[in-house]
């Protein structure tokens, strides 16, 4: 909101908008909860200027819209998605019922039968499945790529390819992609291109939040969030944002009102006075323990390719240097942590089955960015609609790290690890 403009990120994420021409709640400290499926109109010609009106208005430019129906619009939503675009730095936002009701969205709503689309080699499973055994039979097909191999993204590319998508870190692997690099590449190629058939970079930004980078300060022009993980961030809400420029908010919003996959309200307020409040708290404490519990892991003998971009070791680490700054420009290498063991020396499912049955501080469970440290196996899980080579290694494992002791955290892998560890004989 421009008069909170002076203040840092993390105090508008706690305060969000002192006011809003959403709604007049500037009596209450804590912004209330609508619940409303639908609103007294005052005359017939105040319901139809809402419907003529419905995705015509521009996020938080001053103007209160009519409300007519929550699946169209609705207070609370609306001043979540203002916060989000604010945190973004984006032009506007349109939040959804997940994650994958967001991503879809903002694919599909600009999407038409022959358009292409690239991603990245590794995405998250259920992204992989939508651009596999969805969008080809609708006559969209998706090529994968090495988004930072620029060569053979160039051979890929052709006049139909409207969406480059990727997630920086990715998951699981927390590969980044070199979203500079990208930008100069889609600059090249959209010189010849008229407005609406541009090329664009999509990145969810799931894993880092803005609170550890802003991608559409490195080039992106579309930002997508599963707002169930880090920014819900309590692990008690699903839903999806999309941060867009302007030009993409009127489709975003009819499609959304057609396709019906709204954020409940209950939904949005509980990530608005919840999640936002203390994402840049939760995330700074997640990412201490992380420093601590990825140096471990790298110590552990038959433990592989510890994958944390706050390690010196980590591959793409120059680049991690620049793209993950958090609101005070610190480096923020986020809570998410990937490895693989050598299975002649340690059981991977030995050592989930192990943290399943007798950890307390860490569990066994898909998701991730929630207050309590969770681990997964991506080949059998989150990745299991990966079946061909792309898939990630099966003795691979996530690690989402969360807010109890790191002492703790540490204690219950080292017992996983001990128990898993293979006798002398299987080696
Ligand atoms: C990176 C990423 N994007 C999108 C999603 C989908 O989010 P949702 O489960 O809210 O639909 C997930 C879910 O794990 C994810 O990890």
């Amino acid at each position: 909101m421009s008069n909170n403009d002076n203040y840092k990120p993390t105090t508008k994420l706690v305060h969000g908008p002192s006011h809003s021409a959403k709604w007049d709640f500037s009596h209450h400290v804590t912004p209330p909860l609508s619940s409303s499926t639908t609103y007294r109109l005052d005359s017939v010609e105040r319901g139809a200027r809402g419907f003529t009106e419905f995705g015509q208005y521009v996020q938080d430019d001053g103007d209160t819209p009519v409300y007519i129906y929550d699946r169209l619009d609705e207070p609370t939503r609306s001043i979540l998605e203002g916060e989000l675009c604010d945190a973004e730095r984006g032009e506007c936002c349109v939040t959804f019922a997940s994650g994958m009701a967001a991503i879809s969205a903002s694919m599909s709503s600009i999407l038409i039968p022959g358009d292409e689309v690239v991603t990245h080699r590794i995405v998250y499973g259920c992204t992989h499945s939508l651009f596999t055994n969805w969008y080809p039979k609708q006559g969209m097909p998706v090529h994968r790529a090495d988004l930072n191999d620029i060569t053979s993204l160039r051979a890929l590319v052709n006049d139909n390819t409207r969406v480059l998508f990727m997630e920086t870190p990715s998951n699981p692997t927390l590969e980044l992609i070199d979203l500079s690099a990208l930008r100069a590449f889609t600059d090249g190629i959209n010189q010849d291109r008229p407005e609406g058939r541009k090329l664009l970079i999509y990145v969810d930004n799931t894993f880092a939040t803005p609170f550890c980078q802003r991608p559409l300060e490195h080039g992106a022009d579309v930002v997508l969030h599963s707002l169930t993980k880090n920014i819900g961030g309590f692990g008690t809400e699903i839903g999806g944002a999309v941060i867009a420029p302007k030009s993409m908010l009127v489709g975003l919003l009819l499609y959304r009102k057609d396709f019906g996959a709204i954020l409940s309200s209950k939904s949005a307020w509980a990530i608005m006075v919840y999640g936002l409040p203390t994402l840049p708290l939760r995330l700074k404490r997640q990412q201490y323990t992380a420093n601590i519990v990825a140096p471990w892991l790298e110590s552990v003998e038959g433990i592989l390719n510890v994958a944390y971009p706050g390690l010196e070791s980590f591959p793409q680490r120059e680049l991690a240097l620049k793209q993950l700054r958090d609101f005070d420009d610190d480096f923020a290498p986020g809570n998410m942590i990937y490895f693989t063991v050598d299975d002649s020396i340690i059981d991977a499912k030995g050592l989930l089955n192990y943290i399943a049955k007798n950890a307390y501080s860490v569990t066994l469970a898909v998701s991730l960015g929630h207050t309590k440290t969770l681990i997964e196996s991506p080949a059998n899980m989150t990745h299991s609609s990966y079946t061909d080579s792309g898939a990630p290694s099966s003795t691979g494992i996530r690690l989402s790290i969360g807010l109890e002791s790191p002492v703790d955290i540490l204690r219950d892998l080292e017992a996983a690890v001990t128990a898993a560890r293979r006798s002398p004989q299987h080696a």
